[in-house]
């Protein structure tokens, strides 16, 4: 299922296909023309247009051609209605980028299983939005620019997503938390070298820069349909239970669970690194923390024991071949502001 916007000149034409495709339960859309049809497509982005090519203003070529030169709609697929048998009109559309054809007069099952191929296609290249490969790049710059948290944004994807499957969320949770490992600091883009690498403590106005980090981060992924899974995750990962986090105090249920997991792990992975402003803890010493966090009513308690199970034999494997030099257990509390 999904919205098809179907154009035809013919009004008779575009109820005919309607009713076609009625059964399968698509959200239909017409326009009369194809100046009307990139006004609909630009708007509304269906998942698929079938469109006559014989039409007065903008005919159905010349619509195609401009959807397809859209960075903003170029994913969405074409269809292109012709007379049985005319292949100069085939060719004309290849040209245009149409994706498929079909034939009037129309064979209703052959008409459906197109529709239905296409969107399915369509729901998978929703998925690889090109757009979002461009986020994941930005988010590794950025985890380049400060060299302490080298590796940090693949840890996370790792540690949230395999405590996702623990919990038995579904594949769609789980693929949000591996993306939001990379993602969920990408906000970080719009904060100023001189506050987020700065070494020692941060002033209180410092920290309220670094405080907009989500919501910058929420703000670059909203443009994505793709990654509407993962914004909760971006916005959300410094909020604590209790109503003490950023950026908008939720508390309890109101953080997504999805959120919530990539907090605990985000603590976990600065605990377990070394960073400017403290060495590398070793696992114990952050579990203890985390429980304490718990404690406080910042975390809920469950997730953090769960994930305490699961990442324990990994730690405890890679903490031992750190710097022993850097692995003191008599280091201070890290501050909170430096965890972001
Ligand atoms: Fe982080
Ligand atoms: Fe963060």
């Amino acid at each position: 299922m999904g919205t098809v916007l179907i154009v035809d000149d013919v009004k008779g034409n575009a109820r005919l296909l309607e009713l076609l495709l009625a059964p399968d339960g698509h959200a239909v859309r017409t326009a009369s023309d194809g100046a009307e049809a990139l006004h609909v497509v630009r708007a509304e982005l269906p998942d698929l247009v079938l469109m006559d090519v014989m039409m007065p203003r903008v005919n159905g070529f010349e619509a195609c051609r401009a959807i397809k030169q859209d960075p903003g709609t170029r994913l969405i697929p074409v269809v292109l209605v012709t007379a049985l048998n005319d292949s100069a009109s085939r060719i004309r559309g290849i040209e245009a980028g149409a994706d498929d054809f079909v034939s009037k007069p129309f064979n209703a099952h052959e008409l459906r299983a197109r529709v239905r191929s296409l969107l399915r296609i369509k729901r998978y290249t929703d998925d690889l939005d090109s757009a979002e490969s461009v986020i994941v790049s930005l988010a590794l710059t950025i985890e380049a620019r400060d060299r302490t948290t080298e590796g940090h944004c693949q840890r996370l994807a790792q540690y949230a997503s395999a405590l996702g499957r623990t919990l038995g969320l579904d594949e769609d949770d789980v693929s949000a938390l591996e993306r939001g490992g990379y993602l969920h600091d990408v906000g970080k883009v719009g904060i100023p070298d001189a506050v987020l690498l700065k070494r020692g403590a941060l002033t209180p106005s410092e920290y309220d820069v670094i405080k907009l980090h989500p919501i910058i981060g929420d703000r670059l992924c909203g443009e994505l349909r793709s990654l509407r899974n993962v914004r909760p995750i971006v916005r959300h990962h410094h909020e604590r239970l209790d109503g003490s986090g950023y950026p908008d105090g939720l508390r309890d249920d109101a953080i997504p669970l999805l959120a919530q997991i990539m907090g605990i792990v985000d603590v976990f992975d600065a605990l377990t690194t070394e960073r400017p402003y403290k060495a590398v803890f070793p696992f114990t010493r952050a579990a203890e923390e985390l429980r304490g966090e718990a404690a406080r009513g910042w975390r809920r308690a469950d997730l953090v024991a769960m994930f305490l199970e699961q990442v324990r034999p990994v730690s405890l494997l890679s903490l031992g071949k750190a710097k022993p030099a850097t692995v003191l257990s008599t280091v201070a509390r890290p501050p909170e502001h430096r965890r972001a």
